[in-house]
């Protein structure tokens, strides 16, 4: 491994060079697109692919994706968690023409029975009595949050050191040596985030313990593991700690599940038995179709509903125009009951083992110091022999060229991983073949490296 540095930058423009040479289409068309479109592209994460231009879509079907040159890949990203359910699965479609061509009216303003089977199996899952809809999983978290100030009668809240919760303003701060800062490049903030937020390092109970004690923290927003900054597990006893702390402090505890989710049917929240004040959700849960929830204990839910100065149904900073409509809920309802079900989640989770245990295999064989997190469907690789214990720790172990160039070597052979980091995704049309012919293609590119 000693001067793999040296050749990674040819090594990329190899691999460079292949991705231009195979996306002639995907490569013209982000071209046409760069006159009217901010950054060239319909929303503009969509420029973090590798290779200087990202591929264009064609069709996606299950674990499976084609762009327009007409390649084809194993889609470990599914929409960076979105299409977690595997693309257009057949119930979905059928919830779509049934509740869009065939009854009509995805956004009336009118509720449909369909909402209250998807609270009731939410509660099942999740543990929260009462649930509410949004579009986005940001939009949850921002909602919850907005609740649990009003709850508290707090203004703060408490996220992760190198947390992501969707564009919710209060979550963009990191701690330095120096105190907690904004994290680079935050977007025409409000105001400087350590006025709105604390934040404590992940896996650090006593962090936790001095913030709370400032007595002003409404809510821990928080995954049960960091995802979005490779994967950061919990270690034994810190949830609980976590609990115990904000129930000693009066703060309500929100697990954020958007990506946790992978655990099992009911998130880490079922999977590793914890008991939040509220859970947010979003992304998957309507098999690709917009749709959001956040779940509240019927303690917070009553409370809420008494209180005559929280305005919730009218301008009162809480609800959107098209949260909850009924395409929406038709599709949580037919993802729920018919796609992401327990069972499914069995067959995942199973693929992610044997996903995992290929990349490991590769790793220890090849003495890489690398390693692999898994949390049920999901699994990362990170550039750094032990997982990190903190999202500080994960920030360090960050290498773009090596992200660089395992994404473009992987594209190039037929596979999609999420443009940030390394993650990978099962679902439930993922196959044992698609896992393994993972682990032949990373052992290939990391047999290149040490050549
Ligand atoms: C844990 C978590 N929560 C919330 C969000 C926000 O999701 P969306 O961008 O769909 O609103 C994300 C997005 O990556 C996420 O990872």
């Amino acid at each position: 491994m000693s001067d793999y540095r040296a050749r990674l930058s040819t090594l990329i423009d190899r691999e460079r060079g292949a991705y231009t040479a195979s996306h002639p289409r995907s490569a013209a068309a982000f071209q046409n697109s760069a006159g009217n479109l901010l950054g060239g592209v319909p929303m503009t994460w969509m420029r973090m692919w590798s290779g200087g231009f990202p591929l264009y879509l064609a069709t996606a079907s299950g674990a499976r994706l084609t762009d327009i040159d007409g390649n084809s890949y194993v889609d470990f990203c599914l929409g960076d968690t979105g299409a977690m359910a595997g693309h257009s699965p057949a119930e979905v479609q059928e919830a779509v023409a049934r509740r869009f061509g065939e009854l009509g009216g995805a956004t009336t303003m009118l509720p449909t029975e369909d909402a209250a089977w998807v609270a009731a199996e939410l509660t099942r899952r999740f543990g929260p009595t009462y649930w509410s809809f949004t579009l986005t999983a940001t939009d949850a978290n921002r909602w919850a949050i907005r609740l649990a100030r009003q709850l508290t009668g707090r203004q703060k809240i408490l996220v992760y050191s190198y947390c992501y919760h969707g564009s919710v303003d209060e979550t963009f701060i990191i701690t330095t040596p120096y105190g907690p800062a904004a994290r680079a490049g935050n977007v025409g903030a409000p105001v400087d985030p350590s006025e709105t937020t604390r934040v404590c390092e992940f896996n650090d109970a006593d962090a936790l313990e001095r913030e709370l004690s400032h007595g002003d923290v409404a809510a821990v927003l928080m995954e049960p593991a960091l995802t979005n900054i490779g994967i950061v597990l919990p270690e034994p006893g810190y949830l609980d700690a976590v609990r115990a702390l904000t129930r000693e402090h009066g703060t309500v505890l929100i697990n954020d599940e958007t990506h946790t989710f992978s655990a099992g049917p009911g998130g880490c929240t079922a999977a590793w038995g914890l008991e939040p004040d509220m859970v947010t959700i979003g992304k998957s849960i309507a098999g690709g179709i917009p749709a959001g929830a956040y779940g509240l204990s019927a303690e917070l839910a009553d409370r809420i509903m008494a209180d005559k100065s929280a305005d919730i149904e009218d301008t009162g900073g809480v609800g959107g125009t098209l949260a909850g409509n009924a395409l929406s809920v038709a599709t949580m309802r037919a993802t729920l009951e018919h796609v992401l079900t327990d069972a499914a989640f069995a067959a995942m989770i199973a693929t992610a083992d044997r996903y995992t245990a290929g990349v490991r295999e590769v790793i220890e064989s090849r003495k890489l110091p690398w390693n692999i997190v898994q949390l049920g469907a999901r699994a990362e690789y990170r550039f750094c022999p032990q997982p990190p214990r903190t999202g500080g720790e994960s920030a360090a172990a960050a290498d773009t060229d090596l992200d660089e160039y395992l994404h473009l070597y992987l594209i190039n052979r037929g596979i999609l991983l999420t443009p940030f980091h390394n993650m990978a995704l099962m679902c439930p049309q993922t196959t044992d073949a698609d896992a393994d012919y993972h682990a032949t293609v990373f052992a290939q590119a990391a047999g290149d490296l040490l050549e």
